[in-house]
């Protein structure tokens, strides 16, 4: 019988840095669209998020590798873009937006509200690793302020009693 390839399999580029077959093929879909590999680091960036949930220095490494750019650049687009993840995150990343609209429509109180079920502050992670609170810039949806976002799936004119209610889908 045909052993199943593992397309998940670490390939080594150079003894630290690693890149998965499966995470360079889906690179390789988005790259040939593009003649300047610049142009595809936040998706090459999000596509191994996708698989290991954040970005640590030796992905980071393997990417800017892989792409043959420099790493300082993808330093700083990484550390710009607030869905990329240079820290561990838990299984389920909040966001709520921060910016002009949503102070004007008070996100605090959602965000206080998010806080205080959660016993974090922004930044942290939830001791069972379930949850981590970011804050984040602008959504798109300024008009639909205050905003939430968990995981890909977005809130909008959120209230705080409605909070735990959005939570419990998650728990
Ligand atoms: S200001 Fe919050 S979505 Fe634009």
């Amino acid at each position: 019988m045909k052993k199943k390839k593992n397309m998940n399999q670490i390939i080594f580029l150079n003894k630290k840095n690693l890149l998965s077959k499966l995470e360079i093929k889906k690179i390789e879909k988005i790259k040939f669209k593009y003649k300047d590999n610049h142009a595809i680091s936040i998706e090459s960036l999000k596509v191994v998020q996708r698989y290991r949930h954040w970005i640590s220095d030796i992905s980071l490494k393997a990417i800017s590798k892989y792409l043959n750019i420099e790493l300082n650049y993808l330093e700083e687009i990484s550390t710009f873009y607030s869905q990329i993840f240079r820290k561990p995150v838990g299984r389920h990343v909040i966001s709520y937006c921060d910016s002009f609209v949503c102070y004007v429509k008070n996100y605090k109180r959602i965000k206080n509200v998010l806080e205080k079920t959660l016993k974090i502050k922004t930044g942290q992670t939830t001791k069972n690793k379930r949850f981590t609170l970011l804050q984040t810039c602008c959504l798109g949806n300024c008009d639909k302020g205050p905003i939430l976002m968990i995981n890909r799936d977005t809130y909008t004119n959120v209230i705080p009693k409605y909070v735990n209610n959005i939570l419990n889908r998650y728990r």
